[in-house]
């Protein structure tokens, strides 16, 4: 069978390469996380699709980027008014895949998985340009040319909204593209095809491999015709893949994991704190830019620690297609193991567990409850390691300057979430904690002009606005001499 119906919506389980499906000789199954429900198998990517997906890309490229912003913008405009039209079934497809809340796919990530689209299809044609200047009387004059074929690997947590975020910027830029979703999370990006069809996107510009990241994920990376290599995912994968890229010299992104701290100094509105600190749950923790180690200051630490617990305990866990459901279950069987393994060791070490602890018994399947440590000992796997679930850890600290060495104290450097009362105060801690964003008395505030990456094993690179087109495009500067004209 090539397509399987999921909520009403039919998803063909192939492969998408130069317009056409094509399927493999093997295929691997999709559950669903929310009732362990068979969705259906999906072909199986290797080498030979790989290798045709980037074929087809590469004959696309020429006429692709011949056609310049304004001709591509037409066309990426289209693709976003179908992703709207279609906002709903694509909401219960990823519901259905991935087990994250339906509420939230139709109010806030597929509006932004159009909006992704759209954006850098208008900052292609608007704003990207830089003042011609001058050297001696010569002109500098910069542009942003198309670079050839960019592969894009994607992880599962947010499958659509994180795949667009780089579709969107490299198919404006005039490169074309070869998406390879996670093996856990294949359908959005499926149905995502057949709309880029339907918007009349010419034939090998997009193209979907599906499957696994040691076969066709690897056999896609390693290929020397790519011109570039965004990724986001996890830190032993980026290693991998940048050995891989290194044979070629390809270009890469990288957005990385991280153990991001949600710092609360001692003059922070509570709760506010509160709120911010218990929306770290959020996507059952699945989320790379998690303030997973909260960081209070000992003179409110109890009042902090009481109306976090009593915030959290509200927290509403079950089936995410139900509108009044807060967290639902996590994405695989095998994800679900390896969270309750941290749990498991670090209550073999004795760390001090104040909430969850154990999955949800009353739920069963992938459902894990909200879980906080309190005052886990320095080092320790569940205080340093990324655990990408509802895990959060708690300490304490008594001044500033204690808060920001433990904030940096971690290899990572994505995100960090500070709160305080005070701006001149917040202003000095801000400038002294190392991530690629700080929300300062907030969170999850997103603008697409804004760089986003992180710094230190958290990622390489920054994408968004105009550092996406850096990346995707070939940056050049033309130099033009006063003399030697004959008109
Ligand atoms: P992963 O990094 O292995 O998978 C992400 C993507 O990379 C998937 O599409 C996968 O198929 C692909 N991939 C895997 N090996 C590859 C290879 N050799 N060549 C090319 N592509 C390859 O992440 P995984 O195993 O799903 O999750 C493990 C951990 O990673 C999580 O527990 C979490 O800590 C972290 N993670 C971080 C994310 C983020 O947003 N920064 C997203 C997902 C996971
Ligand atoms: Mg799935």
């Amino acid at each position: 069978m090539s397509s399987i119906a999921v909520a009403g919506a039919n998803v063909d389980t192939r492969h998408w390469i130069n317009g056409e499906r094509v399927a493999s000789a093997e295929t691997f199954t999709n559950i669903s996380p929310i009732d362990g429900t068979f969705l259906g198998e999906i072909s199986r990517g290797s080498q030979a699709e790989a290798d045709a997906a980037v074929a087809a890309a590469k004959a696309a490229f020429p006429a692709w980027a011949a056609l310049g912003p304004k001709g591509r913008g037409e066309i990426l405009h289209r693709i976003a008014d179908l992703v709207e039209a279609n906002i709903e079934t694509l909401s219960m497809l990823e519901t259905m895949d991935n087990g994250s809340l339906l509420r939230s796919h139709r109010r806030g990530v597929m509006p932004r998985v159009a909006l992704n689209i759209r954006f850098f299809a208008d900052w292609a044609i608007n704003e990207l340009h830089h003042e011609a200047f001058e050297t001696r009387g010569h002109s500098n004059n910069i542009s942003w040319d198309p670079s050839g074929v960019a592969a894009l690997i994607t992880p599962w947590n947010a499958p659509l909204m994180l795949a667009t975020w780089k579709i969107g910027p490299a198919l404006a830029a005039g490169d074309t593209v070869v998406l390879k979703p996670a093996e856990w999370t294949p359908l959005s990006a499926s149905y995502f095809a057949d709309l880029t069809k339907q918007a009349g996107l010419p034939d090998g510009v997009f193209n979907v491999v599906q499957g696994f990241g040691r076969e066709v994920g690897a056999a896609l990376v390693a290929n020397p015709d790519l011109a570039r290599i965004s990724f986001t995912g996890s830190v032993p994968t980026a290693k991998v893949i940048a050995r891989s890229a290194a044979d070629n010299l390809t270009p890469i992104s990288f957005e990385l994991g991280g153990k991001s701290p949600c710092i609360v100094l001692e003059d922070a509105d509570l709760d506010l704190a509160v709120t911010l600190a218990v929306e770290q749950y959020d996507n059952a923790g699945q989320v790379c830019l998690s303030g997973t180690r909260i960081l209070v200051h000992e003179n409110i630490a109890d009042a902090f620690a009481k109306k976090f617990r009593e915030k959290a305990l509200q927290i509403k866990q079950g089936d995410p297609r139900d509108e009044d459901t807060d967290i639902g279950p996590q994405i695989h069987q095998v994800h679900f193991d390896r969270i309750k393994g941290f749990v498991d060791r670090a209550k073999a070490e004795g760390q001090e567990f104040v909430m969850g602890g154990e999955p949800n018994a009353e739920l069963g399947g992938l459902y894990f409850k909200p879980t906080l440590v309190k005052n886990p000992a320095p080092g320790s796997e569940i205080l340093t390691a990324e655990v990408f679930g509802p895990v959060l850890c708690m300490q304490t600290f008594s001044t500033d300057e204690e808060a920001v060495a433990m904030a940096n104290g971690t290899e990572f450097g994505l995100a960090a979430i500070l709160v305080s009362g005070n701006r001149e105060r917040a202003d000095r801690v801000s400038k002294q904690l190392v991530a690629g964003t700080i929300w300062v008395n907030c969170f999850f505030v997103r603008d697409l002009k804004a760089p986003f990456g992180g710094s230190r094993k958290s990622g390489i690179g920054r994408e968004g606005g105009t550092w996406s087109f850096d990346f995707y495009a070939d940056v050049k500067n033309t130099v033009v001499s006063p003399t030697g004209w004959k008109e």
